[in-house]
């Protein structure tokens, strides 16, 4: 069984997401939660969908209670996201486009200072581009062009100087048209001082689709222009049932996911969407596909788990 846990082995942050309603109700959840990881991300508690679904209506219960957990275990939190086009109230999509900038600032602002001090990283923007990087037609890009995204890293910087602050996004993890179209904006948006600390990757693999061709030149070129990396969603789905070669697969997968941000100095964290398959996005949206994470539905470590090893 696990002898030494994870947030032991190694001196990056090793994270999961968590749901405040598991936090609350499943001792066993909470448990393993505090025993293996430093790192907290709220998997949907902090994003607009759940903090004001109704203009002026703030529910933070969520977000409250996982960063209370995070002070009093010592653990840090990744905020995720504050600007993304899914999970986003109607409302918001709705407003006119000089509305809509002073709403967006009034919501990164108010977001980022609520918990000032208290989260390590931010998730400022998340999958802003097309796999052929091109940037996603969203309401943020329609009505305010591309410079909402240094606006919202100046206004989340002012909210708190202390936080790091990242673009995040999926399949971004090789390079590849997306994870290039990445690595020119932040390039960009570092020339004009905008602060923008990290890039985050996802790490949402499939055993179907193979390895993400060159996921270590990758991490190196984030590095080489001064910022930092993170693998901030890892889980490696398998078509069901898992049997044990699908396993063995999905740990290398995980392994080198692990491995090749270990061998860069510059990635920091490494944090997975959900430790348990009890608990897991993946069935929910990818049919016929499961098991995605470290530690099974009665929370015993899988192979995937025992490959994590620095
Ligand atoms: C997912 C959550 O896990 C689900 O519970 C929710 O229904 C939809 O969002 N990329 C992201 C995450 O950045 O916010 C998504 O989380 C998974 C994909």
């Amino acid at each position: 069984s696990a002898s030494v846990p994870l947030q032991y082995t190694t001196n990056r942050y090793v994270g999961s997401a968590v749901a405040a309603a598991y936090l609350a109700s499943e001792t066993d959840y909470r448990a393993v939660l505090t025993r293996e990881f430093d790192n907290v991300t709220p998997e949907n508690e902090m994003k607009w969908g759940t903090i004001e679904a109704v203009r002026g209506q703030y529910d933070w219960s969520g977000a409250d209670a996982i960063v209370q957990y995070a002070q009093t275990h010592h653990k840090t939190v990744r905020g995720h996201t504050l600007v993304w086009h899914s999970q986003l109230p109607d409302w918001v999509g709705a407003l006119p486009a000089d509305e809509l900038r002073r709403v967006l600032r009034d919501h990164v602002t108010t977001e980022v200072k609520r918990y000032k001090g208290k989260i390590r990283a931010w998730d400022v923007v998340n999958e802003i581009f097309n796999e052929d990087g091109t940037w996603r037609d969203t309401v943020f890009h329609q009505k305010l062009g591309e410079g909402f995204v240094a606006d919202v890293f100046r206004w989340a910087h002012a909210a708190d100087p202390h936080a790091k602050l990242y673009i995040n996004d999926y399949n971004i993890e090789g390079i590849n048209p997306k994870s290039d179209a990445v690595y020119n904006l932040v390039k960009t948006l570092r020339r004009q001082g905008v602060p923008i600390s990290g890039v985050g990757i996802q790490g949402h693999l499939s055993i179907q689709y193979g390895f993400p061709g060159q996921y270590r030149e990758n991490l190196a070129r984030f590095a080489k222009i001064g910022v930092e990396t993170a693998v901030t969603e890892a889980d490696v789905r398998i078509p069901t049932p898992p049997d044990a070669a699908k396993l063995a697969t999905q740990a290398s997968y995980f392994g080198q996911l692990w491995d090749g941000c270990h061998a860069v100095r510059k990635c920091v964290e490494f944090t997975t969407w959900g430790f348990t398959d009890r608990h897991s996005w993946v069935p929910d949206v990818f049919p016929g596909e499961g098991a995605a994470c470290l530690f099974d539905e009665n929370l015993r470590p899988k192979p995937a788990y025992f490959a994590l090893n620095p």
